[in-house]
C-alpha cells in the first residue's frame, strides 16, 4: 500500500508520496508541490533535502556507518586497493583478478598527460595554490581531447583517463612549483607507488618504494573515495546536470573541495595546530574561542552535517596515523596536541551537546605530513582520493532516467515593484 505525507496549506489537505530506501531511509517526493500548492519548500544548506536517489554510498550519521556499493568502508581500508576499490564505485561491483588487471593496465596507459601541458603548469605563479592549477588543468584536459565528443562510447574511456592521469597533473604541480624536473608514470609501478614515485624520485635521490607507505597511502584515498551528496560531489551533480562534459564538471567539484569548510579543512587543521603549538595557547583558550560566537575561530576537523558521532572514517585514519607512527618510530607534536585536543573537545557540554566529533579531516594531515606530502598539497590529496566518487556519482546522473537540470527556487525578499529614475531626477 502506498504511502503518503499529507500537507494541510488554508485548509486544504494535499497528499505527497513517501518513498523508502533500501536501508529504511524515509522521504517525502514533493516534486508535485509547486503544481499541486503553488508553494515551494525552503531548507537554507540542503540539510533536509535529498537531491537525487543513488545507489554508490550509505551512510548514517547517527550509527557512523559508511559503505560503498553496500561493503563497510572498514573492510575496504582493511583489505582493498584504492584502484579495487575504484573499480567497485565505478561498477557498482567488486571486479574479478582478470577485471582488476584489466583496469589497473589501463590506468597506466592512460597516465602520461599530453606535453604541452608542461607549458600551462609552468605559466602558473609559483605562490599558485595547488588546487587551483588543479582544477584548472582538469578543466583543461577537455581541450587536449579534443576528439572526445560526449557520447557514451567515450565515457568508458574517459573515466579512466581522468583516474588515471590525476596524480600525475598533481604531482606535476608540485615538482614545476618547486622548479624540480617532471618524473613520468612508470608502467611497473602500482597507482599508489606510482604517485609517490613521481612525487619524490629526483635525479639526486632516487625514490625508494616503502610498502608501509603504499599500503597507508591506499587505505587514506579509499577513505576519501566517496561521500554521498556532499558539497563538491553536489556541484559535480549541478555542473553536471548542464550536459557539461566530464572534466568541467569535476574541475567544479575541487573548486567546491578547495573550502576550509569542505576538504581544505584538512590543512586548516595542520595550520590550526601549528598556531596552537607555536604560540603556546592553552588547549582550554582554544575550545573557549571555538564556542564563543563572536570569534570566526572554528576547531578545525571537528563537526559534519550528517555524522552526529564519530566519524568512522576518522577513527580508521587515528589508528592508521597511530600504527604507521609506532613501526617507523615517528613523532609529531602535532598528532600529540591533536589527541589532547580532542579529549578536551570530547568532554566539553558545548560540543557533546551538538554531537560535534573529528571529522575525517582531523588526523588526515598528520599522516600526510609523516609521508612528507607538503601541506598546500593536502586537499589535493583528497581531490585524487574523492574522484572516483565525484566520477560515479556523474555517471549515475547522466544515466538517471529522471534527471533533469538542476534549478532550485528562492523566496525573494528584495524591493516590490518601483519605477525607474533618470539620473538628473535622483536625491
Ligand atoms: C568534509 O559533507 C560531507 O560529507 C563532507 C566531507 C566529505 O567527505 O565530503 O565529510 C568532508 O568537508 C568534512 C568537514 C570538514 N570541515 C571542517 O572540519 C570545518 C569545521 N567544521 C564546521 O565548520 C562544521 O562542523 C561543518 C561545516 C563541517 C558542518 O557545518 P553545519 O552542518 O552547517 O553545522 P553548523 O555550522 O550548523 O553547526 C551546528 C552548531 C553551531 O552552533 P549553534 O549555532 O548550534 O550554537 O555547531 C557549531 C556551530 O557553531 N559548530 C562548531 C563547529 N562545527 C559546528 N563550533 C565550533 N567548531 C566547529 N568545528
Amino acid at each position: 500500500m502506498a504511502e503518503y505525507a499529507t500537507l494541510e496549506i488554508e485548509g486544504k489537505k494535499y497528499k505527497f508520496p513517501i518513498i523508502t530506501g533500501s536501508e529504511g531511509e524515509k522521504g517525502i517526493d514533493i516534486s508535485a508541490l509547486r503544481r499541486q500548492t503553488g508553494y515551494i519548500t525552503l531548507d537554507t544548506g540542503y540539510g533536509n533535502t535529498g537531491s537525487c536517489k543513488s545507489s554508490i554510498t550509505f551512510m548514517d550519521g547517527e550509527k557512523g556507518i559508511l559503505r560503498y556499493r553496500g561493503i563497510p568502508v572498514e573492510q575496504l581500508a582493511e583489505y582493498s586497493t584504492f584502484t579495487e576499490t575504484s573499480y567497485l564505485l565505478l561498477n557498482g561491483k567488486l571486479p574479478t583478478r582478470n577485471e582488476l588487471n584489466k583496469f589497473s593496465v589501463m590506468l597506466n596507459d592512460l597516465s602520461l598527460v599530453h606535453e604541452d601541458m608542461q607549458t600551462f603548469f609552468q605559466n602558473f605563479p609559483r605562490a599558485s595554490h595547488p588546487m587551483g592549477i588543479l582544477s584548472s588543468m582538469v578543466n583543461a584536459l577537455r581541450s587536449f581531447y579534443p576528439e572526445l565528443k560526449d557520447e557514451d562510447d567515450d565515457i568508458e574511456k574517459t573515466m579512466p583517463r581522468l583516474l588515471a592521469k590525476i596524480r600525475t597533473m598533481a604531482a606535476m604541480a608540485f615538482k614545476i612549483s618547486r622548479g624540480y624536473k617532471v618524473v613520468y608514470p612508470r608502467p611497473d609501478l602500482s597507482y599508489c607507488a606510482n604517485f609517490l614515485n613521481m612525487m619524490f624520485d629526483s635525479p639526486v635521490k632516487p625514490y625508494e618504494v616503502d610498502p608501509d607507505v603504499v599500503k597507508a597511502l591506499n587505505a587514506f584515498w579509499i577513505l576519501h573515495a566517496d561521500h554521498e551528496q556532499n558539497c563538491s560531489t553536489s556541484a559535480v551533480r549541478v555542473v553536471g546536470s548542464g550536459r557539461v562534459n566530464l572534466y568541467a564538471a569535476v574541475s567544479a567539484g575541487m573548486a567546491a573541495l578547495w573550502g576550509p569548510l569542505h576538504g581544505g579543512a584538512n590543512q586548516a587543521v595542520i595550520e590550526m595546530l601549528n598556531d596552537i603549538h607555536k604560540s603556546g595557547t592553552k588547549l582550554k583558550k582554544v575550545i573557549e574561542r571555538a564556542k564563543d560566537k563572536n570569534d570566526p575561530f572554528r576547531l578545525m576537523g571537528f563537526g559534519h552535517r550528517v555524522y552526529k558521532t564519530y566519524d568512522p572514517r576518522a577513527k580508521i585514519m587515528k589508528k592508521m596515523v597511530d600504527n604507521y607512527f609506532a613501526k617507523n618510530k615517528l613523532e609529531d607534536p602535532l598528532l600529540n596536541l591533536a589527541k589532547e585536543l580532542e579529549e578536551v573537545a570530547l568532554t566539553d557540554e558545548y560540543f557533546i551537546s551538538r554531537n560535534l566529533y573529528p571529522n575525517v579531516d582531523f588526523y588526515s594531515g598528520t599522516f600526510l605530513r609523516a609521508i612528507n606530502i607538503p601541506t598546500n598539497m593536502f586537499t589535493v590529496m583528497f581531490a585524487i582520493g574523492r574522484l572516483p566518487g565525484w566520477i560515479s556519482q556523474w555517471k549515475e546522473s547522466i544515466d538517471d532516467p529522471d534527471w533533469k537540470i538542476s534549478r532550485p527556487r528562492q523566496i525573494y525578499t528584495g524591493p516590490t515593484e518601483q519605477q525607474f529614475v533618470l539620473i538628473d531626477e535622483r536625491e
